[in-house]
């Protein structure tokens, strides 16, 4: 699947979770499930999402506060909101077309797989 149809989300998470079900299936070792602490790993890793430098969320030394406060922003994100969620780190200029945060999906910073594991950790601060 390119990136381009990526950008589509809805159709997109759709097509992506059929497929990660039957490759999963076939190939464990290359689709993996989303997994939350390889996600904050992402998100604490300068070299990858460096989400503390302009987010606040739990036990980060000394966070940004360029953006909002993560804790904050998924206690309005519902469970049907998880597309919306994971097109914000994606391309957040699909919302915002001048935002400072980087697309770190169409922009190859991030795999779909590192975004999906963001998407987990951010969803895991709801519980
Ligand atoms: C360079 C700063 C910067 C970085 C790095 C950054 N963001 Fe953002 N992010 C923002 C800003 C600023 C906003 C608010 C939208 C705007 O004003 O452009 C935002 C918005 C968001 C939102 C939507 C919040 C809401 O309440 O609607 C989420 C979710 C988010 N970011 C997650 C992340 C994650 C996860 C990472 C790391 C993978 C990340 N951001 C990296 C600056 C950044």
């Amino acid at each position: 699947m390119s990136v381009k149809e990526r950008n589509r989300p809805a159709v997109a998470a759709t097509v992506f979770g059929t497929l990660a079900v039957l490759s999963m299936s076939l190939v464990p070792q290359v689709a993996q499930a989303a997994d939350a602490a390889r996600g904050r790993k992402v998100m604490t890793t300068k070299s990858l999402g460096n989400c503390a430098a302009c987010h606040k969320f739990p036990n980060v030394e000394s966070p940004g506060d360029i953006g909002p406060d993560l804790i904050e922003s998924m206690e309005s994100f519902g469970p049907e909101d998880r597309a919306a969620v994971r097109q914000w780190i994606w391309d957040a200029r699909e919302f915002m077309p001048h935002t400072i945060m980087p697309p770190f999906g169409a922009n190859k910073i991030l795999t779909p797989q590192q975004v999906d594991d963001v998407v987990e950790y951010l969803y895991s601060l709801k519980r």
